[in-house]
């Protein structure tokens, strides 16, 4: 597929989707978004057996630097709402994807790009990575959920510090907090995050997106409880359910298909 600000390459059922814009450290601006919404809305979702997405940034000094602010200049009250409001709906969008989607942050993570890493579902930070959110310093609040996912992954008392100071953390402080699953050495993001991708691959389909769905439901008014029960029963009446509890009692590797 062609877009303007991304690149995308499908291998082995594990698209690789990275944001374009090295000139402006990849910073998201409204073409960024749209590309984005339709890779997770039309793209992905119609690839076969996909097995995951990973989601990084060209060049070697960012994954994405936050929101475009040269397209700032003339934002009032209610266009930065609906921007902000967009914005949400895209990052909720990747949130609430049905397969697992890895971000590989290269560089910096700041603003809207430290809020695009949190939606995804899990985080790969190379060495020179750096987690901030300056959106203070422009006389703004974060506008793409910043101030909720953030409070979710470190506390509230860690993420109001970093949001009031405009403070970046480096790699090893992001994973030390449990804002990032793994730090990796600088070029190797990717290949980390392909690598988890690849296990997961192994895993039985519907049972891994049940699970992401799941542990959404923590953060949503639904009764996350009741949301696990009814995934458990539904897997209880797919093949995959009936070939994994084979393949354990006959001691072999299950050959899972994704019904
Ligand atoms: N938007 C637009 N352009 C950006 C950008 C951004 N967020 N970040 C960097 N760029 C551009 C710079 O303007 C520069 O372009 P030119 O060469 O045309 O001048 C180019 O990328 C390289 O950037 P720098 O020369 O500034 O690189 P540096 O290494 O000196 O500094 C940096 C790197 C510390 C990340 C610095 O670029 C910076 O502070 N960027 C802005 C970070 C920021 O404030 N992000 C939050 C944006 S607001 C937001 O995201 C709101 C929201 O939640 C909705």
């Amino acid at each position: 597929m062609n877009y303007q600000t991304l690149l995308t390459n499908l291998e082995n059922g594990i698209l690789t989707v990275t944001i374009n814009r090295p000139n402006a450290l990849n910073a998201l601006n409204y073409q960024v978004f749209s590309d984005l919404e339709t890779v997770f809305t039309a793209y992905a979702p119609s690839i076969d057996n996909l097995v995951g997405v990973v989601l990084t940034g060209a060049g070697e000094k960012s994954f994405v630097a936050g929101a475009d602010i040269k397209e700032f200049t003339a934002l009032d009250a209610k266009g930065a709402e609906q921007l902000s409001l967009r914005g949400q709906r895209i990052f909720d969008t990747i949130e609430n994807f049905n397969r697992p989607v890895i971000a590989a942050i290269n560089g910096f993570a700041l603003g809207g790009g430290c809020e695009l890493a949190m939606s995804c579902h899990l985080r790969i930070a190379g060495e020179k990575a750096r987690f901030g959110q300056p959106e203070v310093n422009l006389g703004l609040t974060p506008g793409y959920a910043g101030t909720q996912r953030l409070v979710r992954y470190i506390g509230k008392a860690k993420a109001t510090e970093l949001l009031l100071t405009a403070d970046m953390i480096n790699a090893d402080e992001a994973l030390r907090l449990g804002l990032v699953n793994y730090v990796v050495p600088f070029g190797n993001e990717v290949a980390k995050a392909i690598e988890l991708l690849t296990k997961i691959g192994t895993k039985a389909p519907l049972a891994v997106s049940k699970v992401l769905h799941c542990v959404n439901a923590y953060y949503t008014s639904e009764d996350g409880q009741a949301v696990e029960a009814r995934a458990f029963g539904e897997c209880a009446e797919t093949e995959d359910f009936v070939e994994g509890v084979a393949a354990f009692i006959e001691k072999r590797k299950a050959n899972f298909k994704g019904k």
